[in-house]
């Protein structure tokens, strides 16, 4: 049995979509663990609201001079630290990471992505599969490690692109899936036994140890 349930952080940007569906999975009780904090860096991005409505707390730390990084990762860690937070969830969260957040949360940070990774990694990845003229794309989750939407895959779910497809209509298609994908993903690795084999995360009983546990374990 776990000591406690996870303690989690979502990390966005935007519209907060994702941070919707996890924040309703965890209302449901079925995320396998609870959102303690939201941390946005863009003032009055709606995804505050949607936390206000949620009822979790949101904080938007400083960021730093760069456009597409965080310059100062002291204070984001600071405020995981202060909430004894397990897991963090990228959702929706559009600047590169570095090693004082990476570090202490290896093999402990998720990220959602709208593409099959390793394809159309970056900036608008429906676009880039749309125009592409790809027949399959979908979306990711998976471990956060020091390169642009990468790491080992948590999991997948693939969605066709239909004859004369809009790209409006792709993305909203996708989008639906990252909705359902993410939570289960989410409940899967903080729930189920895994491993890593190189760069393959294995799910399986008797595979490993429970994150969680080992993480409160350290903690405390
Ligand atoms: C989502 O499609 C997410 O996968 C993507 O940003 C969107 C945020 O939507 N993330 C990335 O592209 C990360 N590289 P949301 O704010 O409505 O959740």
């Amino acid at each position: 049995m776990l000591a406690r349930p996870a303690r989690l952080a979502v990390f966005a940007s935007g519209n907060g979509s994702n941070f919707e569906a996890l924040a309703a999975a965890a209302a449901r009780d079925v995320l396998g663990g609870s959102i303690v904090v939201m941390l946005c860096d863009r003032p009055g991005a709606p995804v505050l609201d949607r936390a206000r409505r949620r009822g979790v707390e949101s904080l938007t730390p400083p960021v730093g001079r760069f456009r597409s990084r965080l310059e100062d990762e002291q204070p984001w860690l600071h405020l995981l630290r202060e909430r004894e937070v397990d897991v963090v969830l990228l959702a929706g969260f559009m600047r590169r990471l570095h090693a004082t957040l990476l570090a202490p949360f290896a093999g402990r940070m998720l990220n959602v992505h709208p593409s099959l990774l390793p394809a159309f990694p970056g900036l608008d990845a429906i676009g880039q599969a749309w125009r592409h003229g790809v027949g399959v794309t979908g979306c990711t989750v998976h471990l956060v490690e020091d390169a642009l939407d990468s790491g080992p895959i948590v999991a997948q779910s693939a969605v066709e692109v239909r004859a004369g497809e809009s790209r409006e209509s792709l993305e909203e298609r996708i989008h639906d899936a990252e909705h359902a994908l993410y939570p289960w993903a989410v409940r899967r690795f903080l729930t189920e036994p895994w491993r890593l084999e190189g760069r393959r995360l294995v799910f399986g009983e008797g595979a490993g140890f429970r994150l969680n546990e080992t993480e409160v374990a350290r903690d405390g």
